[in-house]
């Protein structure tokens, strides 16, 4: 058997049994309930387990009027791939707008320049419309919605989705906006423990799992390396770079280029 006919261990999910894929699947994730932080010192949480301290973890704790719900390892990771997007004039975009409060969260941290807008299926959320950025009512799997948001924000340069976080959904976005997204962009996606949940269309090794899509797009930023083609349609070919953390996964837009190389010295010279 070639590399080529050898079959998709992810597709067949095989390598896992059944009942313990189901096991995974109905009793590990304890829900979100279920990780409550029962302290009373968030900064604390946070600075001791992950060594942390931002601008960011301070507006965090710091609270709004409106509610805003982040898990506490997220703050670091936004802060490490947001930061740079701080005080300037940039597009971005949160899929989710919930309470409102992350909206506010943005607002604050990244300052007066930044054009923000939410999205969100829940028309209750137009409320928050003109607060802390703008709010469009629809859904993130609609792409005629979606480009018609990135027209009315002139282009877009940082996407945050925190929606429905069901697989096709996040998959959907992904596909509309990352195109759309500029050169040098960042697309971050989170609350990924939902790739682990069948109610959201994921499950361990199930196809559906969007890491199983991320793999793709890593085969496809490899192309120059192998003979199988690109399996997204030219989606991973303006990925520079995949990071993965825990339930969230960053990727970098950028123009790739063949790869090249050299060979460097400065030779001495002779007297
Ligand atoms: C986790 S909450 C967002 C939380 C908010 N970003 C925060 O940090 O506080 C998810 C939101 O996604 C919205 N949502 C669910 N399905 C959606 C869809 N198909 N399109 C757009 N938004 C969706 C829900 O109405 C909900 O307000």
């Amino acid at each position: 058997m070639t590399e080529r006919d050898s079959p998709d261990e992810t597709e067949a999910g095989a390598q896992v049994p059944k009942e313990r894929e189901e096991s995974a699947n109905t009793t590990v994730f304890r829900g979100v309930a279920g990780y409550a932080f029962a302290g009373t010192d968030i900064r604390a949480d946070i600075r001791q387990k992950y060594g942390h301290e931002s601008d960011l973890l301070e507006l965090y704790a710091a609270g709004s009027e409106r509610i805003v719900h982040k898990w506490h390892h997220y703050i670091p990771i936004y802060d490490r791939y947001l930061s740079p997007w701080r005080n300037r004039p940039f597009r971005f975009w949160e899929i989710g707008v919930s309470k409102g409060g992350s909206l506010d969260l943005w607002r604050k941290y990244f300052g007066p320049e930044a054009v923000i807008f939410g999205i969100d299926i829940d028309k209750r959320c137009a409320a928050y419309n003109g607060i802390s950025g703008q709010v469009r009512i629809g859904s993130q799997d609609d792409p005629g919605f979606l480009a018609s948001v990135v027209a009315e924000m002139g282009g877009v340069d940082v996407v945050l989705d925190d929606g429905s976080h069901a697989m096709p959904h996040v998959r959907k976005s992904f596909e509309v906006l990352f195109p759309l997204l500029s050169y040098g962009g960042t697309y971050m996606i989170e609350d990924l423990h939902s790739c682990y949940l069948r109610r959201l269309g994921g499950g361990y090794k199930h196809p559906q799992n969007f890491y199983n899509f991320a793999r793709h797009m890593v085969d496809d930023m490899h192309r120059w390396y192998h003979s199988f083609g690109e399996r997204l349609g030219g989606l991973g070919t303006e990925c520079s770079g995949i990071h993965i953390h825990d339930s969230i996964c960053v990727f970098d837009k950028n123009r790739a280029y063949p790869p090249t190389h050299s060979w460097v010295s400065a030779p001495t010279s002779t007297p």
